[in-house]
This record gives C-alpha cells, sequence and structure tokens, in this order.
C-alpha cells in the first residue's frame, strides 16, 4: 500500500510487516526518513536531527542556518560534490568538465501494477498485485530529471526499485555512476553479511561488524563473479535466524557491481549498491535517457530465515519464468562428469539408457559435441555437431535418447570464442580486445564482443540451426571465463565506458529472444558453475548450476549461503560419483542425494558403472524426489544449523505451506564412537497438529517438535544423512 500526505509531501511504502518513508523537505531534499517494521499513520522525519556540525556544508539556500547540512541527513538517493561526502548514488561530469550532481524534488506519480524494465531483467506482477511510486528529481543547473521508481509486492514484504536518468539539456553528459539502489540509516550498530568466496566454493557467509570508512564487495570481471554475490544484507548485531531486523538488497544484475556501506561520521551509515564504476561511463545526448538494473529490498523484523522465504516466494512467483510452472521438472543427467570430452554416440546413448531405467527423464549432452572439440582449447563459436564423434548427427543421438522415453538437452557456451575456431578465423574482431594488445586468455578462449548485435546475430542464427533440428527441451547455457580487455571495435572512444554494460544487456537480448523463440526449452544458467548466480539470469535461466564442486559436503555450505536469497529450486545440484571429482572426498550415495535433492536436481555420472545396490538407492532417490517434489520447490524453507559453525550436523527442513507436510534433511558431519543422543528442534509447524513420522506409528505433536524437538538417529560413519518426513493426521 501507497500512503500519501500530499500537504507533508511525505510518502510511505507499507508491506505486510514493513514501512518505507520519504519526504521531500523545505528545500526539495528528498529525505529518507525509515525502513523498518511496519508503523502506521506517522511522519517520521522528527527522528531526524539537526545541529549545527562544522565542516559539514549548508546549501545556498539555507542561508545562515549552519544546522541543515546534506552531508549528516538520510538520503533518498545521494548526489555527489554539492555537500554529502558520503558515498553518491549518482556522479555526473557535464560538458563544461563539473562532476556535480544536485537532484532536488519536482513531484510524483502513482502506477498500477509494476514498472517495466525495457530489455533488462526484473520482477513481473499483474496490474492488481503491485502498486509502483514515481517521485521525479531535477538538477536545473545540469539539466538532468530523474526518476526514483517503487513497486510495492506487499504480501512479500518487497520493495523493487529502479532509477532513469534523462538529459534533457541540450549538450552531451557523462553518467559515471548510476547506482540502483541507496539506503541510508541513522545507525551504525549493525552486521554487513555478504557471500563470497571462489571457484569451486560460491557464496560462502561472511558476517561483520560495520566499522568507520567504506566496507565493499563488488565484481570488475564482467560477470556477478564467484567471488562475491549481487545480494547483501544488513542486520541487527545480534540477528539469526528467528530474530533481529535484517534488510536483504538485491540486485538484478550479471555483470560488474558494487555494494559499499559507508559508517560515516554521527552514527550514520549508507547502502550504496549498483552498477560498478570501475570503466562504466555513458554517454547522454541531448533527450537520451539511462535506466539503472533493478533493485530489490526485503526487510524482516524476525530474522533471516523470514527474509529468505519472503526472497524465495517472491523469485518463485514473479521472477522466474519457468517452462515447469505447475509441472514437475524432469531429473537429468549429465554426462560431463562420467566423461568430460571423451565420448561417442554410443557411450552417451549407454548413460542415457542406464540412466532412464533408474527413473530418470532427461539426458543433458555436455561440452565436447561440437567442432572438433576434444579438449577446451578449441571450437568455441563452431555450433556445428562433430560427425566424427556423433555420426548421423543430433538426429539420430537425439531419436536413440527419444527412444528410451527420455527428453534431451543440450550445453552451449555462445559467448566464448577459441582461437582456433572457423568463427576466429573469419572474424578475429568479433573478441573483446584492445588495439595493439594481446588480449589474455581464460580456460584458452576469448570472449565475444556481445554489446555488437552483428556477433549475437550471428551466434543467435547458429543456436537456432541447432535447436530446431532436433526435439531438445533443455539447453545450459554457460560462460566460462572473466572479461578482460574490454575494448568494442564498434563504439568510439568516448563511449568505451559502456562496453561492460553493452555487454551484459547483450546477453540479456539474447536470451530474451530464446525465451520467446523456445518458451518450452528449459534454459540452465552456469558460469564455470556458479559464476553467475544472480536475479538477473534468474529471470532468464530458472535455475543455475550452483557449482562446479559437487562434492555433498562443500554443497551444504554452498547451498546453505545461496539459500539466503535464491529458492531451493534455482540451484543446480547433481549426484556425482566418489571419489568426488573436484576434491577427493568420499560420501555415501544417500547424502550426495538427500543434498541435491534440496536444488534442481540430476545426476552427473556413468550409471553404468554402479552397483546394483547403488542402483537400488538412486532409483530410491530418484522416486522420493518425485515424491517430494512440491514440499522442496514450493514449501517453506528452514535452515535449522549452519554448516559453517563446526557442529555435528547441518540439517534443513521444507514445510508446506499448509503446514501439514515437512520434509528434514539431516547430514552428519563427523561421528565419534560416542554415540550422539541429540534432538533437533524443529520450525514452521502447526504447533496444534500431530505429525506422524516417516510414515510409523510414531507421532509427536508440533508443539513439542518445535519446543523439545526431534531425537535425532543415531548414525554411523561419516558424513551419513536422513530423511525424515512428517505428515499431520487428519
Ligand atoms: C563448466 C561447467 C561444467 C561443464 C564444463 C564443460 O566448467 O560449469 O559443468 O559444463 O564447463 O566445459
Amino acid at each position: 500500500m501507497i500512503v500519501l500526505d500530499q500537504k507533508n509531501r511525505i510518502f510511505t511504502l507499507h508491506t505486510q510487516n514493513t514501512t518505507y518513508q520519504m519526504k521531500a523537505d523545505q528545500y526539495n531534499v528528498l529525505l529518507h526518513t525509515y525502513y523498518g517494521s511496519r508503523i502506521d499513520g506517522f511522519d517520521l522525519s522528527a527522528l531526524i536531527q539537526y545541529g549545527d556540525r562544522s565542516f559539514t556544508p549548508n546549501p545556498s539556500e539555507a542561508g545562515s542556518n549552519r544546522n541543515y547540512s546534506l552531508d549528516v541527513m538520510p538520503q533518498e538517493y545521494s548526489t555527489c560534490g554539492v555537500g554529502d561526502f558520503r558515498l553518491p548514488s549518482i556522479e555526473l561530469e557535464l560538458a563544461n568538465g563539473s562532476h556535480t550532481a544536485d537532484m532536488r524534488y519536482e513531484g510524483f506519480r502513482l502506477e498500477k501494477g509494476k514498472y517495466a524494465m525495457e530489455g533488462m531483467p526484473g520482477f513481473y506482477s499483474n496490474e492488481d498485485e503491485t502498486e509502483t511510486l514515481v517521485i521525479t528529481l531535477k538538477d536545473a543547473a545540469a539539466q538532468v530529471d530523474m526518476e526514483l521508481y517503487y513497486s510495492v509486492f506487499e504480501d512479500y514484504d518487497l520493495i523493487t526499485r529502479t532509477v532513469r536518468v534523462v538529459n534533457q539539456g541540450t549538450e552531451e553528459i557523462r553518467l559515471c555512476r548510476c547506482a540502483s539502489l541507496c539506503l541510508d540509516f541513522l545507525r551504525t550498530d549493525m552486521d554487513f553479511i555478504t557471500f563470497n568466496a571462489c571457484h569451486l566454493m560460491e557464496r560462502c557467509m561472511d558476517r561483520g561488524a560495520l566499522r568507520s570508512g567504506i566496507q565493499s564487495v563488488g565484481s570488475v570481471r564482467g560477470i556477478s563473479s564467484h567471488q562475491h554475490n549481487p545480494f547483501v544484507i544488513l542486520c541487527d548485531r545480534g540477528a539469526d535466524e528467528d530474530t533481529g531486523i535484517c534488510y536483504g538488497a538485491m540486485l538484478l544484475y550479471s555483470g560488474n557491481f558494487e555494494a559499499a556501506v559507508e559508517c560515516s561520521q554521527y552514527e550514520n551509515s549508507r547502502l550504496v549498491m549498483g552498477i560498478h564504476p570501475y570503466h562504466f561511463c555513458w554517454t547522454l545526448e541531448a533527450g537520451q535517457a539511462f535506466t539503472a538494473p533493478e533493485a530489490a529490498m526485503i526487510c524482516s523484523p524476525d530474522g533471516f530465515g523470514q527474509m529468505s522465504r519472503q526472497y524465495h516466494k517472491a523469485i518463485r512467483r514473479h521472477l522466474l519464468r519457468d517452462p515447469y510452472t505447475g509441472r514437475r521438472k524432469p531429473v537429468l543427467v549429465n554426462n560431463w562428469e562420467a566423461t568430460y570430452f571423451d565420448f561417442t554416440a554410443d557411450r552417451l546413448a549407454d548413460i542415457a539408457r542406464e540412466a532412464a531405467a533408474l527413473g530418470i527423464e532427461l539426458f543433458v549432452m555436455d561440452d565436447g559435441w561440437f567442432g572438433s572439440r576434444n579438449n577446451d582449447n578449441c571450437s568455441l563459436g563452431d555450433w556445428q555437431v562433430n560427425l566424427d564423434k556423433l555420426p548421423g548427427g543430433l538426429e539420430a543421438l537425439v531419436s536413440r535418447i527419444k527412444n528410451m522415453g527420455m527428453k534431451f538437452g543440450i550445453w552451449m557456451e555462445p559467448e566464448m570464442v577459441n582461437e582456433d575456431s572457423d568463427l576466429y578465423r573469419a572474424h578475429p574482431d568479433w573478441a573483446l580486445q584492445v588495439p595493439g594488445r594481446a588480449p589474455s586468455r581464460g580456460r584458452g578462449q576469448l570472449v565475444l564482443d556481445f554489446s555488437r548485435k552483428d556477433v549475437r546475430d550471428h551466434i543467435y542464427d547458429q543456436m537456432k540451426k541447432v535447436l530446431s533440428c532436433v526435439e531438445i527441451s533443455y539447453l545450459k547455457w554457460d560462460m566460462n571465463r572473466s572479461l578482460t580487455d574490454v575494448w568494442s571495435v564498434t563504439l568510439p572512444a568516448r563511449r568505451q565506458g559502456e562496453v561492460y554494460h553493452r555487454y551484459v544487456l547483450g546477453i540479456y537480448d539474447l536470451l530474451e529472444r530464446l525465451h520467446r523463440d523456445y518458451p518450452h526449452i528449459l534454459i540452465e544458467g552456469c558460469c564455470g558453475g556458479g559464476g553467475r548466480f544472480d536475479g538477473g539470469m534468474l529471470y532468464y535461466t530458472p535455475q543455475i548450476w550452483c557449482s562446479d564442486d559437487t562434492d555433498a559436503v562443500d554443497r551444504l555450505r554452498i547451498q546453505y549461503g545461496t539459500s539466503f536469497c535464491y529458492p531451493v529450486c534455482t540451484m543446480g545440484a547433481h549426484v556425482s560419483a566418489v571419489p568426488n571429482e573436484q576434491n577427493g572426498r568420499v560420501t555415501p550415495l544417500k547424502t550426495r542425494g538427500i543434498t541435491a535433492m534440496s536444488g534442481a536436481f540430476g545426476y552427473e555420472m556413468d550409471l553404468g558403472k554402479c552397483t546394483a545396490e547403488e542402483k537400488m538407492e538412486i532409483r530410491r532417490q530418484v522416486e522420493s524426489y518425485k515424491i517430494y517434489y512440491d514440499l522442496l520447490h514450493d514449501g517453506d524453507y528452514y535452515r535449522l544449523s549452519s554448516p559453517f559453525q563446526d557442529g555435528i550436523y547441518t540439517a534443513w527442513e521444507h514445510v508446506s505451506a499448509n503446514r501439514r507436510e515437512a520434509l528434514v534433511s539431516v547430514v552428519y558431519d563427523r561421528n565419534g564412537a560416542a554415540p550422539l543422543f541429540g534432538t533437533l528442534r524443529l520450525k514452521g509447524l502447526d504447533p496444534a497438529f500431530q505429525y506422524q513420522i516417516n510414515r510409523t506409528d510414531s507421532f509427536y505433536s508440533g508443539e513439542i517438535l518445535m519446543k523439545a524437538g526431534y531425537p535425532l538417529p543415531q548414525m554411523k560413519g561419516d558424513y551419513s544423512a536422513v530423511q525424515i518426513y512428517l505428515r499431520a493426521s487428519e
């Protein structure tokens, strides 16, 4: 609900549990007056304290009033060069070389439904599900207009926002920074939580107290990156899964980003999040506009658990465009870890046949099927089938797979080119490179200049030939290096600061074309595993390969961190062979199944090598996944313990919306000779219900399970796991 107090120029956005307020003051500065637990009917600008503070400048309109300074007031969208020395949200370079921006309130409008994000990802809704507030600001001297957009998804406590900047003058201006989100707080006693690490260990949670100065995470790799994620949290120091206020900030963007928090003098702090200012400079000619990527905020007054569940629901219902919405996705088998590049059509057919017999429904052919690709140094860019490996082409292979009753999926890496490829030999200038400088390779490959439409068109034509020649149900869109040597032959010098962003818009363009032309194809995003796991990609690829690390124990950490923002159904997760290919760890097959099942489930191993007993276990897992699919994918997700705290087990729980069903998963870390007699307290159940345990005649009330706990079964061996299914008796 959006409440306007036009007389006092106060704008209040209410969600079910939260309130967000801003106010235009006497000098038309748009103040940010509150964000937090819901409060109705107040002007919260009373919280702002004015006073004479040295070295905090006073705007000219304030005359001799030294109590008024932009440098200390909480602002809705921070400016630069005119008296606020804290993190700017916008930086402008005008034709006269000045570098100041001073945006003042002009007016507002209300719209039904959600604002549109043209060519960029964004949450969507029906007209009657959301309301939008647009605040217009103006820098009269620079002749720049700005619109701040806010859409309110009440039920999810979600506020999405974006910013549009328009050059209303007659001369060219340069936009050097245009953040998507600015959030000011009149406090610094908070923790900043980020999700970091590296390839093979993505999105590990890192939590630390705010301290003076700027703390930031970001990416200048051209992708949102394995190293940091465009999702961060600010929260009470003591916040945990169930208590404390926390603010989630998610950027729906797949390229360079920055999320920075500044703690400044006088106990205030500011979070600014958006496209990374490194090598970003967008030229706006007279009349031209720029729109920043969307940011999505959820505030939870009741800890991280509630925040995550709200993100999960909002993402599932208002961001993903999944061809399987309302239907169960097929369980897949992927041949990568089974064969790498070394396969023939017969070998693939063998894997598929074994899989089909175990109830697996989709066969995915990974890297190595095109050009003359037998290693990772050639053929990217030549998307024609390798007839030596696959005689009879895709047609013959796919018809064999279909005859087994399976669907077929394929791997591609559209953004890349190898120097050893026909495409590169014909168009060496299509790869990103700086004149006079030999470009760096990553995994032996170069990056195609996706800011160019002609390059995208050519790749898309090739993709269409593949996707249209046989029935393809699934596409794995991979991307296996970071961007370097970012320069485009098609743009003039003053526009080279646009290439990173134009590249991202180029990916979105191609993905949107795929979505339009092949709406039935399930696209799984991938970037050396989870290097581009962000809300931007999720709009186009409703699931993303979570990590190249398939070890179940490492995956507990990766999936745990990922779950703070992203729902389980988006996390590509496969059972693979042991010793694990990445770290050599041996875990029980059951544990690998239970861990992968809390994701978009599949297998990535040579099933022909499994023993009869292992095959039985796999058949059981596939059946369980199918039975529990709705609970796993649509249920509420509760983290019951953290794999980062050196505990004895990691546990999590899925609960159905009506609370009548729940599935608890527990993976034990190490088992000692002394048995563990622990109880695990569950969450989200109905205290009054009697729950039947694992379809046996054992019953516990929801109250007991939540207050006292469930006695954990004794297990033997490292990394053993159990699943406990609860069903409320009628
Ligand atoms: C990346 C992906 C893997 C696999 C390989 C193929 O590393 O993350 O899953 O597809 O590429 O080259």
